[in-house]
């Protein structure tokens, strides 16, 4: 394959309309993940990072109730325990190695953003406050654990504009509004090695080549296949549709988490923080019903479990509203001053979108697609994996678009704001030592020409199908048939509708033909990742016949360690365009890391 010089490719440099960019490291995403990665890198090598957003409007500043971190500042605690408490949250698929590094590094992770000047919550001693959250336990599961640090109902937002803070203070270059469509791969002695990226600036429509060293992919994840959600708009898992069309694999892709407190009928999130401050779940009888399902832990369980229990509630008849298909939030037993400092922002939600006082009134609540388990297989060093044992050199992932992994097949709340830190870090120190020695790759002729393909063909859609209609018929499909209780054949359905949906997506009418900020595009090319990452998910989630964590198989309703103590591997083996609904999936199955906690029946 014929190559360019890369001596030729200065910054600024601009071939056939493409503008060319070398850095030492590409940093793709300007979430948590993607910042504190930045902050490692930015002060030792040439760094840049992308994003289809403004920085600080990230998904990571929806995150609301805090990042655990066994500080012991309040109550007796230790990281062994975090570590425990990871492994059966995530019912014991959790790569132990890593949730003992995750725990570990919780306290340093915390202590880092203090010293960046994250204001969080104090005790009256001046030490950092922390509270209780889902499946954090002391002793391992004898009773919840103040273990969560927190900046009110808004710690992601604290955390986001903290590091954005440091990273301007640390001069990293930001290309903001820059949407990445493509990793490229570059064949050297045989084997594929990453180059850089090509990303499309939406103020203007031009095309942009980085060629980089090191390659880290911090792009969040991809709750939008599905109608409820807690996800905004924006999180279309392109990142890590992209690697899927690299051929490589994507790993878990079956768990996706529903949190359990997503306001009734809109899916926004509703901290569990509540619950941590002591809110309360009820049916329409008013019963306290999760001391039905777990009376130790109680509305403080896993949010895999709550969140089945309240699907189990409304079932079976004891939803509230006239369509008996909601339960609810109870707070009004809170003083309103505690509320007003620790939960001001969820109150605000209640009452603004639902026009519930919360002072006084229970708050409508449902379960909403809220995280990604799975993604793009990384080693502890963040690393992505080839296949199961070999790295792809230069090119890493952390945050939730990367599948460590430290979450297994239920993440514990407050554990994703400790992974983005705790695995960001660790990205941003790899890329740092691996830049040292390694050369750039070379970048293939016209390295943007498959993006401009792409792009073409979409600008050119002058079909009859509308992309919102697309997008919304999976979406609510996935709601029905691929959410906290599947089937066989509910997922057989929805692989068929994602099939006919392809063809109507190759048939899409797009009215904004214009080059700039061309928002009607990028939805098109967005919803074909939806459509890839979708299929995905439920081409894992037929293969795992046992129920697990997350993953509710009603015809398997148990969890099957003989067979299923593995992790998923799926790859791309094909067009799916052109072949018939799954034949271009491979299933691999990767051993699960046990080091300390041999596999147990979860009682909370
Ligand atoms: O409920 C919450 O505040 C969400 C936290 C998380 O997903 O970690």
């Amino acid at each position: 394959m014929s190559t360019i010089n890369t001596g030729d490719i200065a910054d600024g440099t601009i071939i056939d309309g493409v503008h060319y960019h070398q850095f030492d490291i590409v940093i793709v995403g300007a979430g948590g993940a993607g910042m504190r990665a930045a902050i490692e890198a930015g002060p030792h090598a040439k760094t840049a990072v992308i994003s289809k957003l403004y920085p600080t409007r990230s998904h990571t500043g929806a995150a609301q109730g805090g990042m655990a971190a066994a500080l012991a500042n309040v109550e007796d605690d230790n990281w062994e325990w975090h570590t425990y408490d990871t492994v059966k949250g995530g019912d014991y698929l959790v790569d132990q190695d890593a949730a003992e590094i995750l725990a570990k590094e919780a306290i340093d992770a915390v202590v880092d953003l203090e010293n960046m000047g994250l204001p969080f919550n104090r005790t009256e001693d001046g030490k950092i406050d922390q509270r209780r959250f889902g499946g954090h336990t002391r002793e391992h599961g004898k009773a919840p654990v103040r273990r969560a640090c927190y900046a009110a109902d808004r710690t992601g937002h604290m955390i986001l504009q903290t590091l954005y803070q440091n990273c301007v203070r640390l001069g990293i270059n930001f290309f903001n509004e820059f949407y990445v469509l493509d990793l490229i791969m570059t064949e050297v002695d045989g084997v594929e090695e990453p180059a850089g990226v090509v990303a499309y600036e939406l103020s203007t429509g031009d095309l942009h080549v980085f060629q980089s060293k090191a390659t880290i992919f911090a792009t969040g994840g991809f709750g939008k296949i599905f109608k409820t959600t807690s996800n905004a708009h924006t999180l279309t898992g392109d990142g890590v549709g992209i690697i899927w069309r690299k051929g490589l694999p994507l790993e878990d892709m079956e768990f996706f988490q529903f949190h359990p407190t997503g306001l009734a009928g809109l899916g926004i999130l509703l901290s569990e923080a509540a619950r941590g401050e002591g809110a309360i779940l009820r049916n329409a009888e008013g019963e306290r019903f999760m001391e039905r399902y777990t009376p130790t832990l109680k509305d403080l369980a896993p949010r895999d479990i709550v969140a089945r229990s309240m699907a189990t509630e409304i079932r079976e008849g004891r939803g509230a509203g006239p369509d008996k298909d909601y339960l609810f939030l109870d707070i009004t037993h809170l003083e309103p001053a505690v509320i007003d400092e620790k939960l001001p922002d969820i109150t605000e939600f209640a009452r603004t979108y639902l026009g519930v006082e919360p002072y006084t009134e229970p708050v409508p609540v449902l379960p909403t697609a809220h995280y990604a388990m799975g993604g793009i297989p990384t080693n502890v060093q963040a690393e992505v994996l080839r296949n199961n044992t070999d790295v792809v050199k230069g090119l890493y992932a952390a945050g939730e678009c990367a599948c460590v992994s430290v979450h297994g097949s239920n993440r514990l709340g407050t554990n994703s704001l400790l992974d983005i830190n705790v695995f960001g870090k660790r990205a941003g120190k790899a890329a740092i030592e691996y830049v040292k020695t390694a050369e750039f790759v070379p970048l293939p002729e016209n390295p943007a020409g498959g993006v401009k393909n792409i792009l073409d063909m979409v600008r050119a859609g002058d079909g009859t199908e509308r992309i919102a209609a697309i997008r919304k018929e999976l979406q609510v499909s996935m709601d029905r048939n691929a959410q906290i209780f599947r089937t066989d054949e509910s997922l057989e359905e929805v692989t068929n509708l994602i099939q006919s949906l392809r063809g109507r997506y190759r048939n899409i009418q797009l009215h904004d033909k214009g080059k700039r900020f061309n928002t009607d595009l990028l939805e098109a090319v967005e919803l074909g990742f939806l459509l890839d990452l979708a299929e995905v998910l439920v081409f894992s989630a037929r293969s795992r016949k046992e129920s697990r964590g997350g993953h509710m198989r009603e015809d398997y309703p148990d969890r099957d360690d003989e067979n299923f103590l593995v992790h998923t591997m799926a790859y791309l083996t094909g067009d799916p365009e052109s072949e018939e609904a799954g034949d271009h999936i491979r299933l691999d199955w990767k051993p699960v890391v046990i080091t300390n906690y041999p596999p147990m029946e979860r009682k909370y």
